[in-house]
């Protein structure tokens, strides 16, 4: 088991609050529920089995919040972006008001273990604005898809803020928190109901005949009743979902100097530009943005150092304090899964896919899956009756683009770049994509399905399971 090392070098959340530690006990052989992975989605999975009272151990590959959640805005929003005019192009009307609605089921719930653990939470309006007059059609389809789907929002020409601007919608009353707090409050209430969360240990495999059980990768076996997989990226054996994600990462940039945005506001278009404020003792605001698909740009130091420029010409007094970043999955078909596979009379459950929404869908993928283990009426989820085609499309192309980077990759025989005398084979071991150096990270990330490594070869993120092999 790996010692509990935490990277708050550079995230503001994670250095301000280290979430609540994991339980020193061994991982039980047994137990009815099991879920893999202590991000936002697996322990809201856990604390609501618990509460039912079933025996309940969660398993995280390395600290409680590490890869997603503890790195997320923080944004508890209804409105997010641009998401429901994409899904209302692939959807029905009826799949965008069930999607708003599940979001609402998750932000309630959220909301009252906030307040039972007084996790602090500010109330503002969440707004999603023309960061230029070509953006100004998509801010206006957004408030038409919203207001369908019954949400009260409005469109603003102008809006009082210094963020550049051409037109936006505004959904009042919306909130945001520190993510490090809400990790501490769902691993304590999880905790008060009987659960237990282990860190430091990665699954490596999960067998899919009988009663379902895991391997972690120090050898130990565990049998469940029902297992959860909630790790992003799934990376079962002989499973293919990763095929219709794409791995994305974004930077946050934190700022003082930067007064009076107020709301939480995101731009309607590329390149992307995300705000909220964070207020105590030194207020700070976050500048998200210079998001791609993990792996496939030549610098990522470049994509950050845009970002800072744009940001300094808009607000000459930012001074920067932090800058981190984050990977999440986008689901081709614009839809989060929440998926449950029957094994004889056991299941195994996938979560994944909340498209940097999770602080609200990924509550709402873990109700479906409780009711479902707990054969409850299933609460609101989006369902689409068919497959659409253009969802079949933009996976085919998204899988086409993946196939492209690996020919291309081979054919060149690329050598991992940026670290002549690395130490590593640069090939990853989920399915032998050629890795990328990533300048900022100092890792190596792969461009295929987003599997990630440190410098010396560890697994970060994604579905690969085994460390790089290091040179001769
Ligand atoms: Fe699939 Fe690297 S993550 S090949």
């Amino acid at each position: 088991m790996m010692e509990r090392q935490r990277d708050t070098s550079s995230c503001l959340w994670l250095g301000r609050h280290d979430p609540a530690l994991g339980d020193r006990s061994p991982v039980p052989d047994e137990v009815e529920v099991l879920v893999v992975g202590a991000g936002l989605a697996g322990l809201a999975t856990a604390v609501q089995m618990a509460r039912a009272g079933r025996q309940v151990a969660v398993v995280e590959a390395r600290t409680v919040g590490a890869a997603t959640t503890g790195r997320t805005t923080g944004k508890i929003s209804l409105l997010q972006g641009t998401k429901l005019t994409r899904i209302r192009d692939l959807h029905s009307a009826e799949v965008v008001e069930e999607y708003v609605a599940a979001n609402r089921a998750g932000q309630d719930w959220l909301l009252d273990l906030c307040e039972a653990y007084s996790v602090e939470v500010q109330r503002r309006d969440a707004v999603t604005y023309a960061g230029d007059a070509t953006q100004v059609a998509a801010v206006r389809s957004e408030c038409d898809a919203a207001a369908a789907a019954g949400l009260p929002v409005t469109f603003a020409e102008r809006w009082d803020s210094p963020i550049p601007h051409h037109g936006a919608v505004i959904l009042r009353d919306q909130a945001q928190c520190d993510p490090a707090q809400l990790l501490t409050a769902l691993v304590d209430e999880l905790k008060a109901a009987g659960g237990t969360v282990h860190e430091g240990h990665r699954m490596v495999r999960v067998s899919l005949t009988g009663r379902p059980e895991v391997t972690l990768d120090g050898g130990a076996v565990v049998r469940a009743d029902d297992v959860v997989v909630a790790t992003g990226a799934p990376g079962l054996d002989r499973d293919l979902r990763f095929a219709s994600l794409t791995a994305q990462r974004s930077y946050l940039l934190a700022y003082s100097g930067i007064e009076g945005i107020g709301a939480m506001a995101i731009s309607a278009g590329s390149p992307t530009h995300s705000f909220r404020d964070v207020p105590g003792e030194e207020p700070v605001t976050l500048v998200g943005g210079a998001g791609h698909p993990v792996g496939r740009t030549k610098s990522e130091v470049v994509g950050v150092d845009r970002l800072r420029g744009w940001v300094v010409e808009q607000f000459p007094d930012a001074v920067e304090t932090h800058c981190w970043s984050a990977q999440d999955y986008s689901p081709a078909n614009e839809l989060p899964v929440a998926e449950t596979i029957a094994i004889g009379s056991s299941r195994l459950h996938v979560l994944t896919g909340f498209d940097k929404w999770g602080l609200t869908t990924g509550v709402a993928a873990a109700f479906q899956v409780s009711d479902r283990v707990l054969g409850r009426r299933p609460g609101p989820w989006p369902r689409s009756a068919h497959v659409s085609g253009k969802a079949v499309l933009r996976t085919l192309t998204d899988n086409l683009q993946t196939a492209q980077v690996a020919a291309t990759d081979w054919a060149r025989a690329a050598l991992p770049g940026g670290s002549p005398d690395c130490k590593v084979v640069g090939v990853c071991t989920h399915l032998g994509g050629r890795l990328r150096w990533n300048d900022a990270e100092q890792t190596w990330d792969c461009p295929l399905h987003g599997s990630r490594f440190s410098e010396d070869g560890a697994v970060l993120e994604g579905p690969a399971k085994r460390p790089l092999r290091q040179r001769d």
